[in-house]
């Protein structure tokens, strides 16, 4: 798209980056506790270290992601003995990170003893059900849990409320969490959709106690592993995860600190991390004012839902060829009003508004010479491909960061929530999606 792009290095995955795709965390210790979605990998993030950290360092490395996610890059650098710094606007997704980087400490006999006592719930299936357990303001289309399966998730919560060490707490509430939607008459495809909606069957009963044990257990493996992976004190490495917006809260980072940013922020394909997780969201009683607004509103790069039907949004810098893209994307399906070109059109400028101050931020945080590497895919709206990574690229040697490298991952990716696009209408188009990873420095 833009000259810069083409100077840059353009390299095929033989870099030693391996595959990001997050699949490849289902098997790896503590990695593998919650599934979420356009992550990317342990050895992904493993490669990027053995590339930019240096070896010879006296001082304990700084690792920044600022959209955290369920921690990938967090857990890696604990695991090197690294400092961290991580960021993530989703409640469940950041208990989740902060559960991870403590799990180190966890007592486990402690543990066995909440193991045992979820277990024993099962021997109790006509118990009272807790009635205040139940989420307001959590509505579906069909029941969420069957009549059957809805009284054992209101004791098991009764049950998480009364253990007393928190981080223990925590842990069987991330167990509940990842495994909630399995018992429940909903599926992810990857969107949180009915299962009849995909085909499937109701789930009229499951062992809510036994599958939630076995995820504990699975849990409690790890964090056994975690105890032998010699991880030091706080003395020598400090763990912090804000569950906070970091475009407004990058202030909590210190001006020239960070060594290396490996991070994965929202695509531009309108991913709804936050419905996605109303589930968990309401069902864990995360939201303090029983409603997800405030957290839409806040999600890096907006999404398409609350965007479409404000005034025409416009850019807030320069950038002359995604000016002429926005206008073209304006001028498309205009008869579908806020559906068509003109609501995507306000999606893009802010998406790539928001882009704009985050390399302006990373640019303050980062130490001089410290690396930044940023996996993004780009997009195709309304027929349109946008190289969201190149324009991100410009962005940030337009604020002053060296916009170093271009290493594509994957040249196939599934999209979704991509609407009219020469993909799903299944043209063999010139150009499809693809996942980068863009490196840049502090000069
Ligand atoms: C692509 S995912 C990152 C996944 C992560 N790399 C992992 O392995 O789990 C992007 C994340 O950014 C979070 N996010 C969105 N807007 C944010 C914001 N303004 N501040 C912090 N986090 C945000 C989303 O909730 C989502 O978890």
């Amino acid at each position: 798209m833009t000259a810069i792009a083409a100077q840059l290095s353009f390299t095929t995955n033989g870099s030693g980056f391996r595959d990001p795709a997050f699949a490849e965390n289902k098997l790896a210790p503590v990695h593998r506790w919650t599934p979420w979605i356009a992550g990317f990998s342990a050895q992904f993030v493993e490669d990027v270290f053995r590339e930019y950290i240096p070896k010879t360092s006296s001082r304990s490395p700084v690792v920044l992601d600022p959209f955290a996610g369920v921690g990938t890059t967090l857990v890696q650098a604990m695991l090197h003995n690294y400092s961290t710094i991580g960021f993530e606007i989703n409640p469940y997704a950041a208990l989740v990170t902060q559960t991870k980087l403590k799990a180190v400490s966890i007592d486990l006999a402690q543990l066995d003893a909440v193991i045992r006592s979820v277990e024993r719930l099962k021997s109790d299936p006509n118990g009272t059900a807790p009635a205040k357990y139940r989420p307001h303001g959590f509505r579906s289309r069909i029941p969420f849990f069957s009549n059957q399966i809805e009284p054992q998730v209101l004791r098991l919560l009764k049950k998480i409320d009364s253990i007393p060490d928190d981080d223990i707490a925590d842990i069987t509430r991330i167990a509940f969490g990842s495994v909630m939607v399995r018992f429940s008459n909903y599926t992810y495809e990857p969107s949180l959709g009915s299962r009849p909606g995909a085909g499937k069957p109701l789930i009229e009963n499951a062992d809510v106690p036994a599958i939630v044990v076995s995820k504990l257990r699975e849990i409690r493996d790890d964090i056994t592993w975690l105890k032998r992976q010699g991880i030091v004190d706080e003395r020598h490495s400090r763990h912090s995860v804000y569950c906070a917006d970091f475009l407004n809260f990058n202030t909590l980072i210190s001006d020239s600190s960070v060594d290396l940013l490996v991070t994965s922020p929202p695509y531009m394909n309108n991913y709804h991390y936050v419905r996605n997780t109303r589930p968990q969201l309401y069902w864990l009683s995360m939201l303090p004012d029983g409603s997800t607004k405030d957290l839409e509103f806040a999600n890096f790069g907006k999404y398409w839902q609350t965007v479409r039907g404000s005034e025409p949004i416009g850019l807030d810098f320069n950038h002359a060829e995604l000016q002429q893209t926005i206008k073209d994307l304006r001028k498309t399906r205009l008869t579908s009003g806020a559906y068509g070109g003109p609501g995507w059109a306000n999606y893009v400028a802010s998406y790539f508004n928001d882009c704009h101050r985050f390399v302006e931020i990373i640019k303050r945080v980062m130490r001089r010479g410290g690396r930044a590497v940023i996996v993004i895919g780009n997009s195709i709206i309304q027929g349109i491909q946008i190289p969201t990574d190149e324009v991100l690229g410009d962005l940030a040697n337009k604020c002053g960061l060296l916009y170093e490298k271009r290493i594509v991952l994957r040249t196939k990716r599934v999209g979704s929530s991509i609407t009219t696009s020469s993909v799903r209408r299944g043209e063999k188009n010139r150009v499809g999606l693809y996942e980068t990873a863009i490196v840049l420095r502090k000069r």
